[in-house]
């Protein structure tokens, strides 16, 4: 008997009590916290006003009768399955020919095939492009044609350019087939599969590289792992939706690996240098990270590899990025701050946030529903009761008139009406059927799962221009019913609580699993909470012993049912190390045999589910809103994402080590091409506490995208909930706003050549191998060092002032100098609410005077902050446009300090109508003589001789034409003074 699969994905109590067997892990690990979890609650109750309780109770009322599926077991943990290095045969290749911008050849199996976990071809053929001076493609195909390929319309493989200078070297031996990439300029290898077989069945590919010992290597997401993820990991990749499981599988899948290499015996390295790797599939695989070994084993498809010289760590991001699809520019209101709650149940509750945000004189951009407002659950509806389109029309109004923005979520599944119940009627469902938009069972019957609304089908985004026709007219009658401002892509991995088309003869059954919100509070807290910290460390080393120690030597036969090519999709002979609760593909998520619009399987496509509909929904924005900039939040994405979505990092839990997580998984995004990234601040799952969520909300202020979201079963965190955290986050939003024209302009570096707009400390400092692990400090751009707290119930911090005797570090607070030795671990001051920053010397940062809103902010005069180096230069930008999707005015702003004038020379048409009031020019040693403008414009100035800075203000009283056309220059030194 298994009812489990209908259980909502959050629902693990009743997930774990009717699979003891397969959770005995969980329910451990439940019973070893529930004295702390009791104890918190006692807690929780005294300390918290009272909270309507909620939690979530599925009426279940379908039949019980589903199967989960069989238990797949990890090739890679099975230590008796075959090893096909060993067994199989390889390639040998012939017909070498030489192109003038590559390399093509035959390669021909080198013995008997081995058929291991698929059928071996006997002849493939070798591509080897010089695509540009930077990126080298090699792409093995099936001389066939029968293995799946991504299609250029579905997502566009890099393009070669002509004529390139190409600074690398591709080399192979013949017999066997092997190669490898050098760097030219420094000698250095890249990757080599000398001494490796090259495997190419239907089912399985395996190439695999030589590497350097203790190699530091980035990406290959998403996970929620450190920064560097290490010697000895095995990183597999198939979207599913899972909550942010430790180093395993889940939303998305980013097959791309960033490696940095420090010193070395290479004369010519004085610096460390970086490149990247990306196998550019969409199918199922493992990466196996081992000591001296990197190993793709892919579940089809074909070879297609791309290597992108760098040298440094962002030239390789940004090689990478460009090459994929660059991010979308986002419209500035993006960048402010968004509340979120999955229980804002009617129009009242968004209008009371709304106003006590206000009324904590808290800055609020965006006010955002989870799925309370929609009826039953079911996408493109109002719940009319609670959110009357009336009342929607009006609070929407309001809102609109405060320059605030509103944005609801969308989910990937449709409800699929009751076919015995006329008055089932849901009009989206019937109007895909009319279209065929679904996703198909092998026998062509629709495959329907089950989600949040019941029993569901899901649109089938893959090259089928109907679902695009569908999406657009969703959206459009949408529009009459609710002013949005964008569209949060939620559940799109694609997501559904059952294994396989579990609702198909059971569709009379719906509405069949309508979620109460009903019942008692969640009862787990933060570690530090009451004090007692076990840490998560230790619950997930006793899981995996559990796990270790249940897990049968044998697995249970699993049904063959082999595709029209003979593949058994369902359960490939190799296992890919699925998340411990996944028992095999089509856990959580569409099953691998499901049949797209054009005859292509699930098996070949599944990780670009989110990718194609996040691609439809940004269609469908430009079709309605011609020249505006869509904003969509995704959840699952693929390489190319960026370039039309912002993303959140899904379910995590109102834990420190989850906020401290959310550096890692950030700058990750940044190595993916999706820039515009954050996570749900406070924390998702459980309760936060005042501590949490004041380190948390001053920590976001600080990522790209800042939002608060949490479950409805936990308690409500709005900022304004706690006096700290309310003071925390005022300080913290305020010194975002302040920093909006930076920010802004670093979302347009990231738009137009792939720039990470936070970074790791290890990218802005390339020579620095000690930070090669540093994921617990960022930067925001290359200017502003942060250093949060990341732990409970302490009042400091540890943390490095990177780079070498020459570079200094600004206190963002008091501007001084901060006086500590680089490089070292210092301890700095971290009482709740302060959170530390530095700004670098050599940079200048445009500001604003921070208002309410982005639009208020942007109407407040301008400043500059200039924080010189000890050469006394700096540098600086500013970007600004009209918001259009392809904008009819900008403004390019140049910045440079040398010889103690700073020249400011902009072009591009786009007039900032506010008034440049102030200029702060840190680091100057001596007090100037004369500070003046090229134009004759009166200079009120001050020079502090104990912190030596120099402010210019009041300067918008003098403001001339010059000025606000950005074309100008401040002298403070003569030349033959120095600064
Ligand atoms: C998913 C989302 C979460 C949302 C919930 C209900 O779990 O990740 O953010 O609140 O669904 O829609």
């Amino acid at each position: 008997m298994h009812y489990t699969q209908l259980r909502p994905v959050h629902n693990r109590w009743s997930y774990a009590i009717s699979n003891v067997k397969e959770n005995l892990w969980f329910i451990l690990l439940s019973s070893l916290g529930i004295l702390f979890i009791l104890y918190g609650a006692a807690f929780a109750v005294v300390t918290f006003t009272p909270l309507v309780p909620s939690f979530i109770s599925p009426k279940q009322t379908s039949a019980p009768d589903l199967a989960d599926g069989i238990r797949q077991w990890p090739t890679v943990d099975n230590a008796s399955a075959p090893i096909a290095q060993e067994l199989c045969p390889g390639y040998y290749s012939e017909n070498v020919v030489r192109t003038t911008n590559g390399i093509t050849a035959w390669l021909r199996i080198a013995g008997q095939p081995c058929n291991i976990y698929g059928k071996d071809y006997n002849d493939l053929i070798l591509n080897v492009t010089y695509q540009t001076d930077n990126r080298l493609n090699v792409r093995i195909t099936d001389s066939e044609d029968i293995q799946y390929v991504i299609p250029d319309d579905v997502a566009k493989a890099p393009v070669a350019e002509t004529n390139t200078a190409q600074k690398y070297e591709f080399e192979y031996n013949t017999q066997p087939f092997e190669f490898w990439v050098t760097r030219r300029s420094d000698g250095d290898i890249l990757f080599d599969t000398r001494g490796t077989k090259l495997i190419f069945e239907d089912q399985y590919l395996e190439v695999m590289t030589k590497m350097e010992p203790n190699y530091n290597l980035y990406g290959l997401g998403e996970v929620i792992h450190e920064l560097r993820l290490g010697n000895n990991l095995t990183r597999a990749m198939w979207a599913t939706d899972l909550s942010n499981p430790i180093d395993s599988n889940m939303y998305g899948s980013h097959p791309v690996y960033l490696e940095t290499r420090y010193g070395g015996d290479l004369q010519s390295r004085t610096t460390s240098t970086s490149h990247a790797v990306f196998l550019r599939s969409s199918h199922g695989m493992d990466v196996l990270l081992r000591p001296e070994t990197l190993s793709y084993r892919v579940l089809g498809g074909i070879i297609d590899l791309y290597f992108y010289l760098g040298d440094t760590a962002i030239q390789a991001i940004q090689q990478y990025v460009s090459s994929i699809g660059l991010p979308a520019m986002q419209q500035y209101w993006v960048l402010g701050f968004h509340q979120c709650r999955w229980g804002y149940k009617n129009v009242n509750d968004l209008r009371d946030v709304v106003k006590l945000y206000r009324e904590a004189n808290i800055p609020l951009e965006v006010i955002w529903s989870d799925l309370d407002y929609m009826y039953q659950y079911r996408d493109w509806t109002l719940d009319e009761k609670n959110f009357h389109p009336d009342e929607m029309h009006h609070f929407l109004e309001e809102l609109h008139a405060n320059n605030q923005y509103y944005v609801p979520i969308i989910d990937a599944g449709i409800y699929a009406g009751n076919p015995t119940n006329l008055s089932d009627v849901y009009d989206p469902y019937t109007a895909g059927l009319d279209k065929s938009i679904y996703a198909l069972n092998p026998d062509s019957s629709l495959y329907i799962g089950n989600v949040w609304p019941g029993y569901t089908t899901f649109p089938d985004f893959y090259r089928n221009a109907n679902t695009l026709k569908w999406w657009i007219e969703a959206m459009r009658n949408f529009s009459t019913l609710v002013d949005y401002d964008g569209f949060w892509l939620d559940m799109n991995e694609i997501s559904t609580f059952c294994t396989g088309s579990c609702g198909n003869d059971k569709l009379s059954d719906n509405p069949s699993c309508l979620f109460d919100f009903v019942g008692s509070p969640s009862t787990d807290y933060p570690e530090g909470f009451n004090v007692t910290n076990s840490t998560e460390g230790f619950h997930a080393d006793s899981a995996k012993a559990v796990m270790a120690q249940i897990m049968p030597a044998v697995a249970p036969d699993a049904p063959v049912q082999l595709d029209k090519i003979g593949r058994n999709v369902n359960y490939p002979p190799y296992k890919i190390k699925l998340a411990e609760e996944l028992l095999n593909l089509a856990s959580h998520t569409l099953s691998p045999n499901v049949t797209h619009h054009d005859g292509t399987l699930e098996y070949d496509i599944h990780n670009l589910y989110a990718y194609t509909e996040t691609m439809t929904a940004y269609k469908s924005f430009l079709e309605l809103r011609p020249n505006k900039r869509p904003f969509l939040l995704t959840r699952g994405t693929f390489p190319g994402s960026g370039s039309y979505a912002a993303h959140w990092g899904g379910d995590n839990s109102s834990k420190f080590y989850y906020m401290a997580f959310s550096i890692p998984q950030v700058l990750s995004f940044q190595i993916f091409g999706i820039p515009v990234v954050g996570v749900d601040t406070c924390g998702f799952g459980g309760n936060t506490d005042f501590e949490l969520c004041a380190r948390w909300m001053q920590l976001g202020a600080f990522l790209p995208f800042y939002r608060n979201h949490n479950e409805i079963t936990s308690i409500p965190q709005e900022a304004y909930r706690w006096s700290s955290v309310a003071e925390a986050s005022r300080i913290a939003i305020n010194i975002r706003y302040s920093l909006l024209p930076y920010w802004y302009t670093l979302m347009y570096r990231a738009h137009v050549d792939g720039t990470p707009m936070v970074r790791a400390l290890a990218w802005e400092f390339p020579n620095e191998e000690a930070l090669k692990d540093a994921d617990r400090q960022f930067l925001v751009g290359s200017a502003i060092l942060v250093t949060p707290v990341l732990e409970p119930l302490v009042t400091t911090v540890n943390g490095v002032f990177p780079g070498s005797r020459n570079d200094i570090w600004y206190d963002w607070y008091n501007y001084t100098k901060i006086e500590v030795p680089n490089g070292k671990n210092v301890t700095m001051d971290a009482p709740l609410g302060h959170i530390n920053l530095a700004v670098r010397g050599g940079s200048i940062l445009p500001m604003q005077e921070p208002g309410y809103t982005t639009t208020e902010t942007r109407k407040n005069s301008l400043k500059l902050l200039v924080a010189l180096s000890s050469e006394g230069v700096a540098q600086g930008e500013i970007y600004l446009d009209d918001e259009a999707l392809v904008p009819a005015s900008t403004l390019n702003v140049e910045m440079t300090v040398a010889d103690g004038s700073l020249s400011v020379r902009s072009r591009g048409k786009f007039v900032i109508t506010t008034m440049l009031s102030k200029i702060t020019i840190l680091g100057v040693t001596s007090k100037p003589k004369r500070v003046h403008f090229d134009s004759p414009v009166v200079v009120n100035w001050a020079y502090d001789e104990t912190s030596r800075i120099l402010t210019i203000f009041d300067i918008d009283k003098f403001n001339g034409s010059d000025l606000k056309s950005f074309n100008w220059t401040l002298t403070w030194a003569e030349s033959d003074t120095s600064t």
